[in-house]
């Protein structure tokens, strides 16, 4: 059983976030990760795939939100390239693809809107086969650093989502 992970980043936050997914995952799975700007154009291979982004502007970024943070960076941002929406709008559809999906965003009680929920919606759109509610894990700011238990959490949902797809895989 194969798993594919395809994280997009700014400042390394989201990275950080799918590495500790990743760690869930292979406890019972074998486990890819990629940065979304060289990840596999065709997922198929793989039983379950796993995206996640930051949030900008209340949903997926875009080419100006990745502009806009990288004047906002001090170093090169790790996703230079494209992001998770144009990664997706590059698969094809498919029949009973699995997948997840997460993000990063601030910790503010009345901001709205997730990355991890505007990839669902694509992915699911695409016949993707949701097994879990997109994920979002707390920073504390654009830059980071995440909230305090949150690289833990993630481990754990990444472990959750490898359980969800044995109980959702038929036999
Ligand atoms: C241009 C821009 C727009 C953002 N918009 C939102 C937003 O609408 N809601 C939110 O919670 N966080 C927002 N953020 C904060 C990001 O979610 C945060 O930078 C991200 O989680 C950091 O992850 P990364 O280091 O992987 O890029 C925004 C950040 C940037 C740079």
């Amino acid at each position: 059983v194969k798993a594919l992970v395809v994280y997009e980043s700014m400042y390394g936050n989201t990275a950080r976030i799918a590495e500790a997914v990743a760690e869930g995952l292979s406890n019972s799975m074998d486990v890819e990760v990629f940065e979304v700007g060289s990840a596999p154009a065709d997922p198929s291979r793989f039983d379950l795939i796993a995206v996640g982004g930051p949030t900008h502007q209340f949903g997926l970024s875009r080419e100006s939100s990745r502009r806009q943070a990288a004047e906002d960076a001090d170093e090169p941002l790790i996703s230079e390239g494209i992001g998770i929406r144009e990664w997706i709008g590059g698969l094809g559809k498919v029949k009973g693809g699995a997948a997840v999906t997460f993000d990063t965003s601030i910790r503010k009680p009345n901001l709205p809107g997730s990355a991890a929920r505007g990839a669902a919606k694509r992915l699911r759109r695409l016949g993707y086969n949701l097994l879990l509610p997109g994920e979002l894990f707390l920073v504390e700011g654009a830059t980071g650093p995440i909230t305090d238990g949150e690289v833990e959490r993630a481990r754990h949902w990444g472990q959750r989502a490898a359980a969800a797809l044995a109980s959702s895989s038929p036999g």
